[in-house]
């Protein structure tokens, strides 16, 4: 019962391995509906086990191979699909750096987007693609900070590119290609633009951003020096919002989600009270960056409501808890 009267279609999420990706397979599954994910090895079990484990992985998951840098690579994946949440970039680091980054981030993002994009097009049954961005949208010097910065603003590729902000790069340039080709071809296209993602991690290895939060809560404050003031988001309530955005009829072009912005002090203070069996410091020294809040009123109006920080935090350190990542505290 249930399985049959609560289908919901088939669709494809691009780079189902991730952090965010096996989350966002999770609320899919528990939805109803088939997904076939992407993956590059889809031989790795250890890699893959989670999403098996998923509660209707067995009758509804299904697992293809797919290299964002090979032409014609995401056909089959995506052909016979209602809708593609597009994923899948290369995350080596919010602030990190690479040897090459533009050929590690940006080409693989820009290159990718178009690759997985134009798959779409060759599918016929096709409704709409939700491509994932980034809320990152302050690289630029003239913006009011007295005014929240909401979809229509977007960073420059100037500051971005002097300031060596090579993921921030990618993100704005695979959106702005995957805009550009939805103007050409009249794809119905929605971008989700998240703050920095909180929440439990299904994925065995932690990716970049969970392993960030994860030096932050045993006290190793050198990655978010650099971050300043921050966005943040509850994993659930960005897949939740992927989902929502796809099944809204009227959903149209960007969707900021983010629960709430605050100084990199603010936050320490609040988790070292929260957590005081951790070594997390009440402040630290940090890069000033300037104020700026977000606002979020477009999503909201379709009735979305966010979990607040002390929910996502909880659900992080319950998860890093029962993984063992926290033994030492
Ligand atoms: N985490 C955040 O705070 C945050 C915030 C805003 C936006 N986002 C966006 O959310 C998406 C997921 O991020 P995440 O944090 O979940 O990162 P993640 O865990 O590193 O996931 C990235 C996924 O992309 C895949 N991928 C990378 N290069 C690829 C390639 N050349 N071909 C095919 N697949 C490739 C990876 O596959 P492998 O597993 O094989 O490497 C992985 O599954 C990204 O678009 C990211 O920009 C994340």
């Amino acid at each position: 019962m249930g399985e049959e009267c609560n289908f919901k279609g088939k669709v494809c999420v691009t780079g189902a391995s991730g952090y965010l990706a096996s989350w966002l397979v999770k609320r899919l599954l528990l939805s109803g509906y088939h997904v076939r994910g992407t993956v590059r090895d889809p031989g790795n079990h250890a890699k893959l086990k989670h999403l098996w484990q998923l509660e209707g992985a067995k009758e509804r998951l299904e697992l293809v191979k797919a290299e964002l840098m090979e032409e014609g690579s995401f056909d089959d994946a995506v052909m016979g699909c209602d809708g593609v949440f597009h994923m899948a970039t290369p995350v080596i680091g919010v602030v990190g750096l690479t040897s090459d980054p533009k050929a590690e981030m940006v080409e693989p993002a820009i290159k990718g987007t178009r690759n997985v994009l134009s798959s779409c097009k060759k599918n016929p049954s096709l409704r709409r693609v939700v491509l994932t961005s980034s809320s990152a949208l302050r690289t630029r010097l003239d913006f009011d900070s007295k005014v929240p910065l909401d979809e229509s603003s977007w960073s420059s590729e100037e500051l971005c590119e002097k300031l060596k902000i090579w993921y921030g790069l990618s993100k704005l340039l695979a959106e702005k290609a995957a805009w550009e080709f939805a103007k050409e071809t009249g794809m119905d296209l929605i971008t989700v633009l998240p703050a920095f993602v909180i929440g439990p991690s299904l994925p065995h290895d932690l990716s970049f951003t969970a392993s960030d939060v994860l030096g932050l809560l045993r006290g190793e404050t050198e990655k978010f020096k650099g971050y300043g003031r921050m966005a943040y988001v509850h994993i659930d309530d960005v897949a939740l919002c992927h989902i929502r955005v796809y099944e809204e009829p009227n959903a149209h072009g960007r969707y900021l989600c983010s629960s709430v912005v605050l100084d990199n002090n603010d936050l320490v203070s609040m988790l070292a009270k929260r957590y005081p069996s951790l070594p997390i410091p009440e402040r630290f020294e940090q890069f000033v960056r300037p104020y700026y809040d977000l606002d979020t009123s477009k999503l909201r109006s379709l009735g979305f409501k966010f979990k607040g920080i002390e929910e996502m935090f909880d659900d992080c350190v319950a998860s890093l808890r029962e993984q063992g990542r926290l033994d030492s505290y």
